[in-house]
């Protein structure tokens, strides 16, 4: 059992802290259970809590991964969301395809499932239905992997002169030279998903071929040159999706990531949709060591750092987390490679979550229809992931929606 906290930047995890955060949370929710009439009207089991935690930090965290911060900076839309119940998304995540390259065993998306393609024609008109809305970013994502797409190089110039700010997560193993440097001087940030520190772990999360894991090093590095090259400040990480089998490659890919320059290395655990634990205690605690352990490999220039919610979840098991009502759909969205807009990247793929077809109609139509709002109304909470991705900012919205007295008395 680790007995130690860390002297730490709020991002890097402790196993400590995260079991007297959700006690503080259980006390306060059951001072609090009658007061908040409002979570027992949601769809979500009893682990729904009434008092959101937002946790002060020590210091400040990594400002790329300051979510709330980050969302409190589009104050001018939460106050219309407020006022209105309505405004324009900040975000709009784009699965240009969902094709992919590699076979991961546990990919949340839609790997192997399906293969739409958006062609590039309704791309360029897309994004500027979307400039014209006023959404502020459009970052690739991930039912399958954008270099997959075989006009990348113009959708991320295209975003990019249309004054949307874009970035993408990808696997790395396909990227181009031409395309590398279009990505250095049009994106804001580029993730690759590691997740090993050699051929083995890859082989197993990637379900790739041997070759594919230096493949990727060497993407990595001439990402790194090109970023060198172009005037542009891009933020350079990489991702490493951990549980018990995969985290002896941990410290090896953070000391990888540093020694080829990039910004960051951050490890999320692997997360699923049947409610339960991804290990054991004695597990989480393992790897929660090794954080501490790959943390001494930072430098003034390179940080190792992991989403505090979903190592509350890997560490505690405890869905609790994420027990708020989700309102983050009403500040991002996600469209699939089939052009259908969905309520947010874990419903990609449900019919029922599903708000509208880009085949027949225009994304504003879309997002300001009745059918819209019907479904956010009717989220049934159970179809959520375990942990949302999301949490942290649904935590931060649940601010915004719970009734408060003598707000002028500070
Ligand atoms: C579905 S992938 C698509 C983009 C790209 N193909 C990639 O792998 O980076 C988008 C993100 O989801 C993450 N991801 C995939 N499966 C996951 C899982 N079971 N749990 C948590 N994250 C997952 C990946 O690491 C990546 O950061
Ligand atoms: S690389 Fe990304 S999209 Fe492809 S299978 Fe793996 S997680 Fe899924
Ligand atoms: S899974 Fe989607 S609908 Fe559910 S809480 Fe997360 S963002 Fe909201």
């Amino acid at each position: 059992m680790l007995t130690k906290l860390y002297k730490k930047p709020a991002d890097r995890y402790s196993r400590e802290l995260a079991k007297s955060r959700l006690a503080e949370e259980n006390e306060a929710s059951a001072a609090n259970s009658n007061v908040n009439d409002e979570t027992a009207s949601l769809v979500l089991d009893e682990t729904a809590s009434s008092t959101p935690a937002v946790q002060a930090p020590d210091t400040p965290p990594v400002p790329t991964f300051n979510r709330q911060a980050k969302l409190l900076s589009h104050l001018d839309r939460i106050v219309e969301w407020r006022e209105t119940g309505i405004t324009a998304p900040v975000m709009v995540v784009l699965d240009p395809t969902f094709k992919c390259n590699h076979r991961c065993p546990g990919c949340h998306g839609l790997m192997g499932q399906a293969y739409d393609t958006i062609p590039i024609e309704r791309i360029r008109t897309l994004v500027q239905e979307l400039a014209e809305v006023g959404v502020r970013s459009m970052p690739l994502g991930g039912g399958g992997d954008p270099s997959c797409h075989p006009d990348l190089a113009e959708i991320l110039q295209i975003t990019h002169d249309a004054g949307i700010e874009t970035g993408f997560y990808t696997n790395g193993e396909l990227l181009k030279q031409p395309v590398i440097d279009t990505i250095a001087n049009t994106c804001e940030w580029i993730r690759i998903s590691l997740d090993a520190d050699g051929p083995e772990i890859h082989q197993r999360v990637h379900g790739a071929s041997k070759n594919a894991f230096d493949k990727v090093v060497r993407n990595m590095e001439r990402i790194q040159a090109a970023r060198k090259k172009s005037g542009k400040k891009m933020v350079f990480g990489a991702g490493y999706l951990v549980r018990p089998d995969t985290m002896s490659g941990m410290y090896g890919a953070a000391k990888l990531c540093r020694d080829i320059g990039l910004d960051y290395l951050r490890i999320r655990p692997f997360f699923g949709y049947d409610n339960k634990p991804l290990c054991n205690e004695q597990e989480a605690d393992a790897i929660v060591q090794e954080l501490e352990r790959c943390s001494t490999l930072e430098t003034d220039s390179f940080s190792v750092n992991s989403p505090a919610h979903r190592m509350d979840w890997l560490a505690t098991g405890d869905t609790k987390v994420q027990g708020v009502k989700c309102n983050i759909h009403h500040f991002t969205t996600h469209i699939g490679g089939d052009l259908k807009v969905y309520l947010c990247c874990h419903t990609v793929g449900w019919e029922k979550y599903c708000l509208g077809d880009l085949s027949e109609q225009s994304f504003s139509e879309i997002w300001y229809s009745d059918r819209r709002r019907e479904i956010f109304e009717n989220i049934n909470y159970r179809d959520c992931a375990t942990p949302c991705s999301m949490a942290a900012f649904n935590q931060v919205l649940s601010l915004f929606d719970s009734p408060v007295e003598h707000n002028n008395f500070l």
